[in-house]
């Protein structure tokens, strides 16, 4: 990793009168395309960008975590072996879920002191697998445990689905642990076999721009889990109609359903479940036909596709609030914006988009001005910032070996 001051590293220098062993990393997560599919077993585009979460950490022998936020104010600290079963609700909760559903596996004897540090505000880019997956790297490193790229993303994703109650699919931890600099992941989360998309070399320059709306979000309390459950109810409906055997309801996925039962069978169905389904067919579709673009280097179709998503998700997925989408209509009129749409859930958060570096200046300007002209109040709270494709904490271990 590149050696660099970092504040987590000066802060646990002055807390324990020591540098610390090591210091842990996973980079924040983009999805230009494939947005809320993964739970429903679709194919997902994304990317590690160079930005990310830090933890400067050392050994505990008697077994205790104790580890303080540089973005939050409460310390935490548990004993290794008797994490709480009940979440407490606090950002803390994904390094309880973390050893626990580590040491379901793994006997873990000592534990960890640390700082950790976001590079960017919370909301859109998956600081929480980002944190999950940093706090396991230390955890493993001191207890001499050495995960495979799948464990990680088991971990990551049972501490959000068991521990902390959010639903949601291996998307944001497989981007984190699995993307390479300048390779798009195609990802099916249905057989969980993937392929790392080279840039084709006639592709024009690109930056990935991040424009967050001021609002910081927590998926715990949105409507995450009631789309996810609409989308098995709607799955669940079309089987029965069509006589396909189902399982359980929490094991049904829409990826299970031909989209020919679903043209035969969607009259029957309530609209808004027609709604979620229309945008499951379409983005797996629109993931598709990106993978292609993105092949040929054509951005201008790539980016034509994220705003088609864009749309999709505010209109048929609806997810979104009045500020998020109002960033999504300023990024679709503003020139060097190949495309874009909300990052990751899309409650609140960020927008994030792929733009020619050519026009930065330009698009930082217009969309800060036309968004804080329709919400003066988040004038403060709303920034924006460019960055670029990174590896996954996988690829960056190959290069650490
Ligand atoms: C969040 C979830 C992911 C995925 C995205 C939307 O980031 O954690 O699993 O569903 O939203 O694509």
């Amino acid at each position: 990793m590149e050696e660099k001051n970092y504040d987590c590293v000066s802060k646990f220098c002055s807390i324990y009168q020591r540098e610390p062993d090591a210091i842990a990393f996973c980079p924040y997560r983009i999805s230009p395309l494939g947005a809320h599919i993964d739970h429903q077993g679709g194919i997902v585009n994304g990317m590690a960008i160079d930005k990310g979460i830090h933890m400067a950490y050392g050994r505990k022998n008697n077994g205790v975590v104790e580890v303080q936020s540089l973005n939050f104010s409460s310390r935490v600290q548990f004993f290794v072996r008797e994490v709480q079963d009940e979440k407490v609700g606090d950002w803390a909760d994904y390094l309880r879920g973390a050893a626990k559903m580590l040491s379901e596996d793994y006997p873990l004897k000592y534990g960890v002191c640390g700082v950790i540090e976001g590079s960017l505000p919370i909301g859109g880019l998956s600081s929480s697998a980002a944190v999950t997956i940093c706090f396991l790297q230390a955890l493993c490193n001191v207890n001499n445990i050495k995960l495979e790229a799948s464990e990680y993303i088991k971990y990551a994703k049972k501490t959000e689905n068991v521990y902390v109650g959010v639903n949601c699919g291996i998307l944001d931890q497989s981007c984190e642990v699995l993307c390479e600099k300048d390779s798009l992941l195609y990802l099916d989360c249905e057989t969980n076999e993937y392929e790392q998309i080279k840039q084709s070399s006639n592709m024009p320059d690109y930056e990935i721009g991040i424009f967050f709306s001021g609002l910081e979000r927590n998926l715990t309390n949105s409507k995450y889990n009631l789309r996810v459950d609409e989308c098995k109810v709607s799955a669940y409906n079309l089987m029965a109609y069509a006589g396909i055997e189902y399982d359980k309801l929490s094991n049904t996925r829409l990826r299970q359903v031909p989209e020919e039962v679903y043209v035969q069978y969607r009259d029957r169905l309530p609209d808004v479940f027609c709604k979620r389904t229309d945008h499951f067919y379409s983005e797996m579709k629109r993931a598709k036909e990106g993978a292609i673009a993105w092949k040929e280097g054509n951005l201008t179709k790539y980016g034509k596709l994220m705003f088609e998503s864009g749309q999709s998700s505010i209109g048929l997925y609806e997810c979104g609030c009045p500020e998020l989408i109002s960033l999504y209509w300023i990024m679709r009129d503003t020139p060097g914006i190949y495309g874009g749409r909300f990052s990751g859930a899309g409650f609140k958060g960020c927008c994030m988009a792929l733009v020619d570096p050519k026009y930065k200046d330009e698009i930082e300007y217009k969309v800060r001005t036309e968004y804080l002209e329709k919400y003066p109040s988040l004038k403060d709270k709303y920034s924006s910032c460019f960055c670029h494709s990174a590896d996954g904490v996988m690829a960056m271990q190959k290069i650490g070996d």
